[in-house]
C-alpha cells in the first residue's frame, strides 16, 4: 500500500466541477431531467459520504429519486464492517437486474468500504455484470469523471486502486434534513484492531485543516442547522497529522465557541486516546452535548488485549469514572463484540459485569464476524454460533433491563429537546444526551429547542408533552 495522504489540487476538483456542468449539458441538450438513488448502508461516515455523492449528482443536474425503479444513475454506498452487512448489499445488486431490465439506460455504481477490497471488486467484475461502475472511498472525488466515462462509452469503469488516501475540500454536499448535520474531521484509522476492516478500506489517519472545518461549521450555523456532529473513526487522533499543536479538545472548543444556539457533539473516540483534557472541555462548554460515545468493546483484559485496544478493563471504568465527576449528567453509549474468536463464557461474563457497573445509557452490540484479511480472521475461533447467540442474548436483556431503568427515570422530568422531524403525525426530537422524545406539536417547531415533560417511555424512546411555551 502506498503509504502517503495526498490533498487533491483544487485543479483536479475544478475538473470535476466542469465535467459536472458537461453532463448536466448532456441531459438538458436531451430535454431530460435525469433521477439517481443514492443507498447507504453502514456508518455515519458513510452517510456523509453520500451527502457529497449526492451534491456531485445534483451538481450533474440529476434530481433525487425516492428509489430505485426507474432512476437514470444508481449509488450503492456499501459497509464491510460485518458478513450480513455484505450479504445485505449482495443480495439488493443482484436485485437490481430487474430494475436496469425495466430502464436499460439505468446506471449503476456501488462505492463505499466494500470496493476498498480487491476480492469484492473481483467478484463484482465477475459475478455482478450489469454494474457499470465501481470505486473505493479513496477514489469518491472522481465519481463525476467516472460517471461521464460510463455514459459516453457504455462501458464498465473501475476505479479501485489501493491508497493510503487523500483529502478533497469543496466537493459539494447535498446535506438531508436541515437541522442536523454531520462534519467529517478526519478521515481513515491508524488503529487496526485486530477483528476491524476499516484501517484497511479507509486508509490512514488524516485530519482536515481546522479552518477547513470552522468554515463549514460557520456556515450550516448560518443556514439554521442547529446539531452538529463532528465525524470519524477515532477523533481523538485528530490533528496528530497536521503538525499544528492543534489536538481535538482544542478543535471541540473552538468550534463550541461559535455563536448561535446549537448542540455540538462528536464519534466515534478510542478509550486509549480520550483524555481528561477532552472530558473537561465538554464540561465547560454548555454547547457540547453531554453525550459519549466510548465503545468497550469486552470487559476483559485478555480479550482486549487480543483485540489491539490497548487499554484495560480498570483504565476504561476510571476514565468512565472521570467523565461523570466532571459530568453527573453524561449519556454513555458503547459498542461490543460478542464471540471474540477464543473468548470464554467467563470472559463474556466479565463483558455483563462491566455493562452492569457502568449502566450504559444504549449499547450496539455485535455478534464477532471474521473479515478476510485481519488477524482475527486468522484465530481460532471454536466456539459455535449458537453459544454466541445465547451470549448476545443474555447481553441484550440485561441492557434492555438497565436501558428501561434509565428511561423510567426521566419520567416527571423536564428537559430540553431539539425537534427533528415528524413521522406519523407525532413530532420527533432528542435530548442533548441523545434520547429519542416523541411528542405532539405543529411542525413548524421542527429545528427548534423546546422544553418538555417526559411523561412515558419505552425501552428505545420516551414520550413527552410541551411545556406551555
Ligand atoms: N471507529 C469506531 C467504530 C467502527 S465500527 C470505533 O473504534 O469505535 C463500529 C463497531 O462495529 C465497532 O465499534 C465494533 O463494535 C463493531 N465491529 C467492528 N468490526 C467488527 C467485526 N469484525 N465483527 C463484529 N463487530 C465488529
Ligand atoms: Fe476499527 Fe478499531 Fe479503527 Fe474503530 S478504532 S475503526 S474498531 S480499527
Ligand atoms: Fe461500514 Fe465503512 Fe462505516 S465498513 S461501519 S461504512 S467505515
Amino acid at each position: 500500500m502506498d503509504t502517503k495522504t495526498t490533498v487533491i489540487a483544487s485543479e483536479d476538483l475544478a475538473r470535476q466541477a466542469r465535467i459536472c456542468d458537461e453532463i448536466k449539458e448532456h441531459w438538458r441538450g436531451q430535454g431530460i431531467v435525469p433521477r439517481a438513488y443514492v443507498d447507504t448502508y453502514g456508518c455515519q461516515q458513510n452517510e456523509a459520504d453520500s451527502e457529497k455523492i449526492r451534491g456531485m449528482l445534483a451538481a450533474c443536474g440529476y434530481e433525487m429519486a425516492e428509489d430505485e425503479e426507474g432512476a437514470d444513475v444508481i449509488v450503492l454506498n456499501t459497509c464491510a464492517i460485518r458478513e450480513h452487512a455484505e450479504q445485505r448489499v449482495y443480495g439488493n445488486v443482484g436485485a437490481l437486474v430487474h430494475t436496469k431490465r425495466r430502464h436499460p439506460g439505468q446506471k449503476i455504481f456501488l462505492c463505499g468500504c466494500m470496493m476498498g477490497q480487491p476480492h469484492v471488486v473481483e467478484k463484482i467484475k465477475k459475478s455482478y455484470r450489469h454494474v457499470d461502475g465501481v470505486f473505493n472511498p479513496h477514489q469518491l472525488w472522481r465519481f463525476p469523471e467516472l460517471l461521464r466515462q460510463a455514459l459516453s462509452t457504455g462501458k464498465r469503469v473501475f476505479a479501485a486502486e489501493d491508497s493510503a488516501g487523500s483529502i478533497a475540500e469543496g466537493i459539494p454536499l447535498l446535506r438531508q434534513g436541515g437541522v442536523k448535520a454531520w462534519v467529517s474531521v478526519m478521515y481513515g484509522c491508524n488503529n487496526f484492531c485486530s477483528y476491524c476492516i476499516v484501517p484497511y478500506v479507509r486508509g490512514r489517519e488524516r485530519s482536515r485543516h481546522p479552518e477547513e472545518i470552522l468554515h463549514e461549521v460557520r456556515g450550516l450555523l448560518q443556514r439554521g442547522y442547529k446539531d452538529i456532529t463532528l465525524l470519524g473513526q477515532n477523533v481523538n487522533s485528530y490533528g496528530k497529522d497536521l503538525g499544528l499543536g492543534i489536538d481535538f479538545a482544542d478543535l471541540l472548543a473552538e468550534i463550541a465557541g461559535l455563536p448561535g444556539d446549537f448542540w455540538l457533539r462528536f464519534m466515534t473516540s478510542h478509550p486509549k486516546d480520550a483524555t481528561k483534557k477532552l472530558f473537561d472541555t465538554m464540561a465547560a462548554s454548555p454547547k457540547i452535548a453531554k453525550q459519549f460515545h466510548l465503545p468497550v468493546q469486552s470487559g476483559n483484559d485478555r480479550v482486549l488485549k487480543e483485540m489491539n485496544r490497548r487499554y484495560t478493563r480498570a483504565q476504561y471504568l476510571s476514565l468512565v469514572d472521570y467523565g461523570r465527576q466532571v459530568m453527573p449528567e453524561l449519556v454513555l453509549t458503547s459498542d461490543i463484540i460478542v464471540g471474540f474468536p477464543g473468548e470464554t463464557e467467563e470472559e463474556f461474563e466479565d463483558t455483563l459485569s462491566l455493562i452492569e457497573k457502568v449502566r450504559y445509557d444504549a449499547l450496539f452490540t455485535f455478534i464477532y464476524s471474521p473479515r478476510k484479511g485481519t488477524p482475527a480472521a486468522e484465530m481460532a475461533d471454536p466456539v459455535p454460533r449458537q453459544e454466541k447467540n445465547r451470549w448476545f442474548d443474555r447481553l441484550v436483556t440485561a441492557q434492555n433491563k438497565i436501558s428501561e431503568e434509565i428511561h423510567l427515570g426521566y419520567v416527571g422530568k423536564t428537559v430540553k429537546i431539539l425537534v427533528d422531524g415528524a413521522e406519523d403525525g407525532v413530532l420527533t426530537g432528542r435530548t442533548e444526551g441523545g434520547r429519542l422524545v416523541r411528542l405532539a406539536g405543529p411542525t413548524d417547531w421542527i429545528g427548534r429547542f423546546v422544553d418538555v415533560e417526559i411523561t412515558g417511555h419505552t425501552t428505545w424512546s420516551l414520550e413527552g408533552k410541551p411545556k406551555v411555551q
